[in-house]
């Protein structure tokens, strides 16, 4: 008889792929950017070739730009051309057309948002929108609290202040994206201009690491199989490796990332959230505030495990090769200043002191212009007991080890020792090597179709809260002062290459040594 039939993490986390959300309007600030054209527009779209948005979606767009809703809609089909996964119908996007608008006006005025407030209901969107409204903030993080003070200012957004000031849920979302401030302080700025209009339960942090299947599939494989949980812990594993690495350089993106660098473009929000699916402890249940409350308390109980300097690195790409393509160095690259000092790599060794975890160090590197893209986390198990294997000829075998690889194809392999064969006992290492994409056929969502669908449905689970964010800040907010304090510039390494020699050390210094993912 199997026990324990029933899957909690089906209800929560897979069948809602299957929901469709109720009416929804969808206001874009910022519609003319780069964001809306590279990703939202072109998911909205594919959600709706996909059948998954409500009847009575609309989608109103707001820019500083003067343009008509006819050149918002050439602009969006342009695109979805470029972007979309789906192929072109025209009778879907021109469904979605009918209910497009476009309001012309600066965020930072009011009027903005009472002309904004006229389309919404005039056109009949906002009755139809019993679902309520999303306002998607795909503008400069400076644009924050002017459109929030605006949207609460023309009653679009705001619920009633309770005597503790903050706002009651008033069925309006807000959607903003990471980085969430550049440190601790900027970041509870942030949730308080994001107060001015919305209560805490309607602010949509978006990391898209964990719009795709990348959260879920880490929390199946822990939590859904028998084999792997009795061993996620220091008495088995010997420490965990999580890599974010990146073939790619900073292209045309040097104005917003010379003024953030790896730590707090990446290290901050994807890596230390894949560390707290990995080290947290199980969850109550798999619904939002259990997984929240689980995540929460593993970054809670993240922190340096000794001196900013023994434990972290930072690096910036001289030129070098990749393959046999040539590659610019960091400084060399468009509108990075001759004399930065921004990190475009960042290592970090954590130590998470929960039971489960005390001790076993958790490795975290990330870096651009680095020898191949690739993220994964990777639990490296402690050796076999001498007892075990007398007599067998372990000599060349290395350690267990199970990878959960997230991109660039999902999958997950794991390395033990088997016999080699014609040798009396030889045990070498053996990798099993699972690619999820031959062993499921079904198209999935990309990672922005999944956050807009969550939002919409007010699914809630994976997106971060004020807390893990401020926990996630305190780690790195500690690293950024050490370095603030060094008179020195990162560390170049050659484009193409994993790294700086200060990260090899880091890991080295424990007698242990970086993955070659
Ligand atoms: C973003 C960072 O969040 O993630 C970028 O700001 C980075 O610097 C990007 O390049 C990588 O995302 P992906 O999904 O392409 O691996």
């Amino acid at each position: 008889m199997s026990q324990g039939s029933s899957n909690p993490l089906v209800d929560p986390l897979d069948r809602r792929l299957t929901l469709i959300p109720p009416p929804c309007a969808l206001v874009l600030f910022g519609a003319t950017g780069d964001l809306a054209r590279r990703m939202i527009l072109p998911a909205v779209y594919d959600l709706a070739n996909r059948g998954l948005l409500p009847a009575g979606f609309s989608l109103t767009g707001v820019g500083r730009s003067e343009w008509t809703k006819e050149h918002f809609v050439r602009q969006a089909h342009a695109a979805v051309a470029s972007g979309a996964r789906t192929p072109f119908r025209q009778r879907v996007f021109e469904q979605l057309t009918a209910e497009m608008a476009y309001v012309s006006g600066d965020v930072a005025d009011l009027d903005t948002c009472h002309q904004l407030a006229r389309v919404l209901d005039g056109s009949g969107r906002g009755r139809r929108v019993n679902g309520g409204r999303v306002f998607y903030l795909a503008t400069p993080p400076a644009t924050f609290e002017a459109i929030c003070a605006n949207l609460a200012a023309s009653g679009l957004a705001s619920g009633e202040r309770s005597g503790s000031g903050e706002r009651s849920a008033s069925g309006a979302k807000v959607v903003v994206e990471k980085p969430f401030g550049r440190d601790l302080e900027s970041a509870r700025e942030l949730s308080r201009a994001l107060g001015l209009a919305f209560a805490p339960a309607d602010v949509y942090r978006i990391d898209h690491f964990l719009g795709g299947q990348t959260a879920r599939s880490l929390l199946a494989l822990r939590f859904a199989n028998r084999l792997f949980e009795p061993l996620w812990n220091s008495e088995h594993v010997d420490h965990v490796q999580i890599t974010m690495a990146e073939a790619l350089g900073v292209g045309a993106r040097a104005g917003y990332y010379d003024s953030v660098g790896a730590a707090r473009d990446v290290m901050q929000n994807h890596l230390l959230q894949l560390l707290a699916l990995t080290a947290m402890d199980q969850p109550a249940s798999f619904g939002a505030d259990d997984l929240r409350a689980a995540k929460e308390a593993a970054l809670d109980a993240t922190r340096l495990p000794g001196p900013a300097a023994q434990c972290a690195a930072r690096g910036v790409y001289a030129s070098g090769w990749l393959g046999n393509v040539p590659a610019r160095g960091y400084l060399e690259e468009d509108g990075v200043p001759a004399d930065s000092t921004t990190e475009t790599y960042a290592a970090l060794k954590l130590e998470v002191t929960t039971d489960r975890w005390r001790g076993t160090p958790f490795y975290l590197r990330t870096g651009k212009r680095l020898a191949r893209r690739v993220t994964e986390v990777a639990i490296v198990f402690k050796p076999a007991a001498a007892e075990t294997h007398r007599g067998l000829d372990t000599g060349c075998l290395g350690s267990n080890t199970l990878v959960m690889r997230i991109q660039p194809d999902q999958g997950t392999t794991l390395r033990f020792g088997a016999k080699a064969p014609q040798t009396p006992a030889e045990v070498r290492d053996v990798t099993l090597d699972l690619a999820h994409g031959h062993a499921f056929t079904e198209a999935l969502p990309e990672a922005y179709e999944q956050l807009i669908l969550d939002v919409m449905l007010g699914a809630d689970p994976l997106f971060p809260r004020e807390r893990e964010v401020e926990a996630a800040w305190r780690v790195v907010d500690e690293v950024e002062s050490h370095w603030a304090t060094l008179g020195t510039g990162p560390e170049p390494y050659p484009a193409g290459t994993w790294g700086p020699c200060g990260a090899e050390e880091l890991a080295r210094r424990d007698g242990r040594e970086w993955m070659r993912p």
